[in-house]
């Protein structure tokens, strides 16, 4: 199992490049076979959700060429199978964008039901009531999740919740239905806006991506496309607040500030100093950092997946702040670990009360989920001390040269696995 083992201290400073988001990529992915003909898809992330997923897409038949780390050809003309193996959505939950795309396309789909995961139930009846109201059969039976219609025809669906991926999966769906779809109280997040920009791009008529109304009009079919993915704006949320937490001055490049403002408005509360340029973003950090409130929220709000980050932040911050989660119900885990630092947090449901403290100290640590584990990596870098992190294949997921990019601005830290190589490590640091 590897590891990362940090010495912390060291403020942050220098310039990181963004990748290409994650989340966007998993969509676009999927829908990426919807055609017979080739789609190229450019800045994906070369992470491990990606490549498992893309692993799941040449498993049903279609033809992939990986290009380059970041650039992918795929060709859907020759998929034999509408039903996605098991393992691959064991494996990442994102699978399940398979069953919007095979849907469209072939009006059949099997895909395994995705399990919960660290952060919550997760489940999916958003999706398969969109998929319904499309006129889908769904059933589920033997753990699958089983989709088909004679053919799909456009409707009215309202969403009970606001959620990203029932929006996209529902977005593919009818972008291949006959007639007209509106989505009511959709998701907003700009990975939908990407998604839906694909599309578009594949010759999908949709309208109103980044409002709460979309309107698709079904086509017949989609083309090829060359596209490049959105930068990821967690990826860049991650490495901001690791700014604010070491006292660092750290610009983020090519990313696009708008997807950031609710991040960039909350390290300003906490008394960074944050500069906004055409794509990149500079976060200072040099007086102490104070108090807030934070509640995580659907798009434009501040994003859940940035809960975990802020958090460290907040516990070394002077004062009493409350972070409430209002999407996933079980994203504090990494609560007890930061105690083992130091950290003094207390959750009552789905709040958590952080009374800042002056410092953390080292300890060894989990990583319970993938941000989590990119926020305990943050602590480390801020701790006095040496921090091992365990677990570290949940960051990996979701983040591409997570160690290297920490490096060159100035983090020590190395990627081990095993007691051995932390006193290797212990002993060449000093
Ligand atoms: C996406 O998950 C992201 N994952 C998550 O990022 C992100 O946290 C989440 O959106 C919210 O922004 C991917 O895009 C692959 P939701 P998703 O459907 O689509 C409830 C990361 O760290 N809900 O927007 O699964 C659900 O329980 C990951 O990169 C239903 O009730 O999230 C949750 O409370 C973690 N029924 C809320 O909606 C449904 O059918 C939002 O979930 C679907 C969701």
């Amino acid at each position: 199992m590897e590891q990362y083992v940090i010495k912390g201290g060291n403020p942050l400073v220098g310039e990181v490049e963004i990748g290409g988001a994650k989340n966007a990529a998993l969509a676009i992915l999927a829908a990426g076979i919807m055609t017979d003909d080739t789609v190229v898809i450019e800045n994906i992330p070369d992470v491990k959700d990606i490549n498992v997923l893309i692993q799941a897409i040449e498993g049903i038949g279609a033809k992939v060429d990986r290009r380059d780390r970041h650039t992918v050809a795929i060709n859907g003309a020759n998929i034999d199978a509408l039903n996605v193996d098991n393992e691959y959505i064991k494996k990442i939950r994102a699978s399940y964008y398979l069953l919007g795309a095979l849907l469209g396309k072939y009006k059949k789909a099997s895909v395994p039901l995705p399990g919960g995961c660290n952060i919550g139930s997760r489940p999916i009846d958003q999706h398969l009531k969109g998929f319904r109201a499309l006129g889908a059969d769904v059933k589920i039976e033997h753990g699958y999740v089983i989709a088909e219609a004679k053919s799909l025809k456009g409707s009215h669906i309202y969403l009970d919740v606001v959620t990203v991926g029932a929006t996209i999966n529902i977005m593919m769906a009818a972008s291949l239905a006959q007639g007209n779809t509106i989505i009511e109280n959709a998701a907003k997040e700009p990975h939908v806006v990407d998604a839906a920009n694909f599309l578009n791009s594949m010759g999908a008529n949709i309208k109103g991506a980044g409002t709460d109304v979309i309107r698709i009009k079904g086509v017949q079919s989609l083309h090829r496309t060359e596209y490049s993915i959105i930068p990821d704006q967690i990826e860049a949320g991650t490495f901001m607040f690791a700014a604010a937490a070491t006292k660092g001055d750290v610009t983020v490049k090519n990313v696009i500030p708008k997807h950031l403002e609710a991040t960039t408005a909350k390290l300003i509360e906490i008394g960074c100093e944050v500069e906004e340029f055409d794509d990149a973003v500079r976060v200072v950090s040099s007086k102490g950092l104070h108090h807030t409130h934070v509640k995580t929220l659907p798009y434009p709000g501040f994003p859940t997946d940035m809960q975990p980050q802020i958090a460290v932040a907040l516990a070394l911050s002077s004062g009493t702040s409350i972070v409430t989660e209002s999407i996933f119900e079980n994203r504090f885990k990494y609560v007890d670990e930061l105690a083992r630092m130091g950290a003094n947090i207390k959750v009552e449901g789905n709040t958590a009360i952080i009374n800042g403290v002056e410092r953390f100290t080292g300890a060894h640590v989990n990583a319970p989920d993938l941000r989590a584990g990119a926020a305990l990596v943050i602590a480390g870098l801020a701790a006095e001390g040496i921090t091992v992190v365990d677990d570290v294949h949940y960051v990996e997921r979701g983040y591409e040269c997570f160690e290297e990019k920490l490096k060159s601005l100035g983090a020590q830290m190395e990627k081990v696995s095993g007691e051995k190589e932390i006193q290797k490590f212990r002993l060449k640091i000093g």
